[in-house]
């Protein structure tokens, strides 16, 4: 919940509070029920990714569900403004059950870091839920069950900016063959978001060379969120123009 949002809602709850409140000589008292059921309303709801992940996350619909150890269905912020996109968990995260914990988590936290994110304010998910074994590529068949999980997510957390890591990701939102190096440098349409492609970080780990491309690439990402973002303020304040 954003600040805003919560500070609303606290100040419907202290509103209903002050409502309920009775006057008993000096003191202000409150039926025993009545505070029974604003100690509920107090309670965190789930929210709706929540409630998304726990209707799936005993999913069986192809066979990686045999072998996986954790269903690993994303992490970060579920307000976030930038989505990160992988292929599918490897060991560590399949043992974690959280997405990019493992060598190329650690070398994608870096590049976070290096163009000014932190993992907790972006969100990061992959086009498979559970390890393909031995890390091989996704099968057609494994995506073709999974990708829907990947599309409820992305409509759900409307960031304005996707970002592929790797050619499996963009490929499969895109659906092209083109290489990774034609996807490059360009600004994709995933259903009317910005998409931006780079290279996956187990990519980079085989060879640095392509390091300093990476940051351009997230740096022309981050360019692209602030342009979108930008329009969208502009709307708002056109629109409020015109209310
Ligand atoms: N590679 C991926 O594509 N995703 C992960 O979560 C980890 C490694």
């Amino acid at each position: 919940m954003g600040r805003t949002a919560g500070r609303t809602a606290l100040h419907a709850l202290l509103a209903r509070l002050a409502t309920e409140l009775e006057l008993n000589g000096n003191d202000l008292v409150i039926d025993r029920e009545k505070a029974e059921l604003l100690m509920e309303e107090l309670k965190p709801k789930p929210s709706p990714l929540q409630l998304f992940y726990e209707q799936i996350k005993d999913c069986r619909k192809c066979p990686l569900a045999e072998s996986r150890t954790n269903f690993v269905f994303g992490t970060g912020d579920e307000n976030a403004d930038i989505m990160f996109i992988g292929e599918a968990p490897g060991a560590e995260e399949d043992r974690l059950g959280e997405p990019f914990v493992g060598r190329a988590g650690q070398l994608l936290n870096r590049m976070l870091n290096e163009v000014g994110l932190r993992r907790e304010e972006v969100y990061i998910a992959n086009v498979l839920k559970c390890r393909p074994p031995g890390n091989r590529d996704p099968r057609p068949e494994e995506v073709a069950q999974c990708l829907p999980y990947l599309l409820k997510q992305i409509e759900l957390i409307q960031p304005k900016v996707l970002v592929c890591l790797g050619r499996i990701a963009a490929q499969t939102l895109l659906k092209t063959l083109s290489p990774l190096s034609r996807l490059r440098g360009q600004i994709h349409h995933f259903q009317g978001i910005p998409m931006v492609v780079t290279y996956h970080p187990a990519a980079l780990l085989r060879n640095m060379g392509n390091y300093e491309r990476s940051i351009s690439d997230l740096r022309f990402a981050l360019r692209v969120y602030h342009e979108a973002a930008e329009r969208e303020a502009g709307g708002e304040e056109t629109g409020a123009e015109g209310a």
